[in-house]
């Protein structure tokens, strides 16, 4: 799992919390071979990202199945992305053509279930990127923040700034 700097999470999730009063748990199914690596060159070059990323390291995002992504929104995520290599460059050959519309038809889901499909998304990226999945990390986190805690999410452990449950 990538690293994140200690001072760094601090200090996004104290901002974090003090403007919105909510820090929202986001689930992001990285693939090993792309997402994940530049979520870990992120965390080697201590750049700070949002601490509310829960990283879950698939294989491929292929494996990532609509199922997956609805019981992450059942366990209480706030939001739930998808990250994976760039067309073309999936190392189990099309994988991430097939996440794609799987990340579709849970957006219609959550949409049908009453949530809001932006809380949902899929990103593609080069294991190089690290930066790239920070501002993914970050924009996701303020995406969330905005829409407010998942209705799916309710009655869930009340999360301290420090991702403590209460
Ligand atoms: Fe990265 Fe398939 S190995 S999306």
């Amino acid at each position: 799992m990538a690293s994140h700097g200690i001072e760094g999470d601090e200090a996004v999730a104290a901002s974090s919390a003090k403007v919105t009063g909510f820090r929202p748990r986001i689930v992001a199914f990285c693939c090993h071979y792309c997402a994940y690596t530049a979520a870990d060159l992120a965390g080697a070059a201590r750049l700070e990202y949002s601490p509310s990323v829960e990283i879950v390291r698939v294989p491929c995002t292929g494996k990532a199945d609509v199922i997956h992504i609805l019981e992450a929104f059942a366990a209480g995520a706030d939001g739930v992305f998808v990250a994976g290599c760039l067309d073309g460059d999936c190392h189990f050959i099309n994988g991430n053509l097939r996440a794609k519309p799987r990340v579709a038809l849970a957006k219609k889901l959550i949409a049908e279930a009453g949530l809001e499909p932006e809380r949902l998304e899929m990103f593609q990226l080069s294991a190089a990127e690290g930066d790239r999945f920070r501002q993914i990390a970050d924009e996701m986190t303020r995406r969330i923040e905005k829409l407010g805690p998942s209705p799916a999410a309710k009655g869930r452990a009340k999360r301290t700034d420090t991702g403590a449950s209460k």
